[in-house]
């Protein structure tokens, strides 16, 4: 059988998932899952570079795969694992990180504008974090990355390192290409709609969750703020509130922009917004259903995640060992070859 190109992508479990998540990451992943062979990951370690309570940061990785899987993330064509059920992920990250200059890590968005935000906890992690994130994507020698516009920055570094480390000891990792959606790579706040959607957002109004009730999703579009003007014309420059408004009607209903605007001629964004809000609370209801009835099979889900990481393992532990060979790492001797025996009985 021809062998699929191969997709990496992953999601953190710091919090409830939000429209942007699925526009930006999970819907593309769906999209491409019957295409490609699939390693979609619940990305714990990186979610310890700002604090998080043991507790709550179990329960949201499940929660985060049973998301997965209820946005139709299909166990039996894609494998789905948690990060840190495959210590290869760390492993590697040492080698790429002494391939990494510190300069190359400050100068990445995502950090700058974390470590503002964390100003008493600017760890090593937080720094070292897209090293991580080449470490993923490079173990599974994946060809394609589907994430949302944010993450653009972090695929460069990573072609980067893949190009230096082949450069210096020879062929081992494939290149990867980001797949960043055509519309949806960024959804924005509903409250402030120049600035990117985040589930970290103080403001509840300004965050749309998969799992938002009915009630919570109409309010939310209610309030989400627009622009000055009346027209319903997407202009992301001059109008980032209406023409968000309208990325998320192409996202619950499959009209185009186009046909979005032809729709709304002649209407007001009072129209625009009382047929979204409607539009994603049935678009989303299957999702949330699927996601409730899957709290309640929790063994299913730790099932998947095992079958998964011994997938996703045998893969990485096929790329360290290159990479350990090639660094010139000392493999360790079987110990019958030099005359040890294995018994421990004695
Ligand atoms: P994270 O967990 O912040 O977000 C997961 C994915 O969702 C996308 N996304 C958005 N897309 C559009 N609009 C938004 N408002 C929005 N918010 C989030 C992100 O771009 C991302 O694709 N470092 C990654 C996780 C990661 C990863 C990887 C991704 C770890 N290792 C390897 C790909 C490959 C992150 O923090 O994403």
């Amino acid at each position: 059988m021809e062998q699929r190109p191969t997709i990496l992508s992953g999601i953190q479990p710091s919090g409830r998932l939000t429209i942007g998540h699925y526009t930006g990451a999970l819907r593309n992943w769906v999209a491409l899952q019957s295409t490609h062979e699939c390693f979609f990951m619940v990305a714990d370690l990186h979610a310890i570079t700002v604090p998080q309570d043991p507790e709550e940061l179990r329960q949201r990785t499940l929660e985060t795969a049973a998301l997965f899987l209820a946005c139709g993330v299909d166990p039996n064509q894609s494998t789905l694992f948690v990060q840190s059920h495959i210590p290869e992920h760390l492993q590697l990250t040492w080698v790429l990180a002494c391939l990494t200059g510190m300069g190359e890590c400050s100068r990445m968005t995502q950090f700058k504008e974390k470590s503002a935000q964390h100003r008493h906890n600017v760890n090593v992690g937080l720094f070292a974090y897209p090293i991580l994130m080449a470490a993923d994507i490079l173990l599974y020698q994946a060809d394609l990355v589907p994430v949302g516009a944010d993450q653009k920055q972090h695929l460069e570094l990573t072609r980067n390192l893949a190009e230096r480390f082949n450069n210096r000891y020879g062929q081992v990792f494939r290149i990867p290409e980001p797949y960043i959606p055509p519309i949806g790579a960024k959804i924005m706040s509903l409250q402030e709609p120049t600035k990117k959607m985040s589930k970290s957002d103080p403001n509840e109004n300004a965050v749309l969750f998969l799992t938002d009730s009915a009630d919570a999703i109409r309010r939310k579009i209610r309030r989400a703020i627009t622009d000055s003007g009346r027209e319903i014309r997407y202009d992301e420059k001059q109008r980032p509130g209406i023409s968000n408004l309208m990325v998320l009607y192409h996202v619950a209903t499959g009209k185009s922009i186009p046909e979005i605007e032809q729709e709304f001629a002649g209407a007001g964004y009072a129209d625009l917004k009382a047929a979204l809000a409607e539009a994603l609370i049935e678009f989303l209801r299957p999702i949330r259903e699927e996601y409730e009835r899957l709290q309640n099979a929790k063994d299913y889900l730790l099932s998947v995640l095992a079958q998964g990481a011994e997938k996703a393992r045998s893969r990485a532990q096929q790329t360290l060992q290159l990479v350990y060979d090639r660094v010139g790492f000392l493999p360790p001797a079987v110990p019958e070859a030099v005359g040890l025996t294995t018994s421990r009985e004695s």
